[in-house]
């Protein structure tokens, strides 16, 4: 087994004004200090501002990811943006199968799976979320979700590619956070499902520079999607400085 390097991943989903964009970097970097440890960073700022973000993180070991992808090369997708035009501006990540996506834009498991099978094609990484509600959860369903949405990862040409991020919907800009013990759980009954051990699993919702450390701690935990935390370039570094500290 390869040892699996912590991801930790910022999705800013609709926020940030191009100024703020622009001056993230040397103010995170900065916070961050010098890493011992192997670990990779990848920032989703939103589509419009990819350009200046590949700008801003140029020189720097920041990785730069669309917050989707399109599920096809190019055509008549008004509003989409496609995987070859991603890579050519530099961008080496998408997440997919976000829950604001599946819920509020109705995607279901058959164009996440596509999108998925798109970016991978144009040779982009993948942040793949997976993740039940609070009321599959209380009714008992929350493997159950997760199994599915984890079912397109079946035949995927390049799972070496995929990261997962476990998000319950219920704990996303919520405030409230899954246990580590929940989030361990989850992370074992996701892993056995998938087609190579050596995927990461990230967890995402609400995770704080306070609750890192714990969640990070758990060895199944491979990293985090961090969404209102990330915001913050002083913040954003907190979280990462916190769960590699309780790697130690
Ligand atoms: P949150 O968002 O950290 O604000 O809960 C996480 C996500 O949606 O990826």
């Amino acid at each position: 087994m390869t040892p699996r390097t912590p991801i930790f991943a910022a999705n800013w989903k609709m926020n940030q004004t191009l100024k703020e964009v622009s001056s993230f970097v040397p103010k995170f970097t900065e916070a961050l200090g010098r890493q011992t440890t192997s670990l990779e960073i990848v920032i989703a700022p939103a589509f419009v501002h990819l350009p200046a973000f590949v700008n801003a993180a140029d020189g720097t070991s920041i990785q730069v990811g669309a917050q989707n992808c399109a599920p096809a090369k190019s055509g008549a997708f008004t509003g989409e943006v496609s995987a070859p035009m991603l890579v050519e501006i530099g961008c080496q990540w998408a997440i997919v199968g976000h829950s604001e996506r599946r819920q509020l834009f109705a995607e279901d498991d058959a164009l996440v799976g596509n999108r998925l099978r798109a970016a991978l094609a144009d040779g982009l990484q993948v942040i793949f979320c997976v993740g039940e509600t609070l009321e599959e959860r209380r009714g008992g369903l929350a493997e159950q979700v997760v199994a599915r949405q984890l079912g397109v990862l079946k035949d995927v040409a390049h799972p070496e590619r995929v990261a997962i991020a476990y998000e319950p919907v219920w704990a996303i800009g919520t405030g409230e956070v899954a246990t580590p013990a929940q989030a361990r759980d989850m992370h074992a009954f996701a892993r056995a499902k998938l087609p190579s051990k050596d995927m990461r699993i990230l967890y995402g919702g609400s995770v704080k520079p306070d609750n890192a450390g714990a969640l990070l701690a758990e060895p199944e935990i491979d990293g985090f999607l961090v969404g209102g935390a990330s915001l913050d370039p002083v913040g954003f570094a907190s979280v990462i400085r916190n769960g590699l500290a309780s790697r130690r």
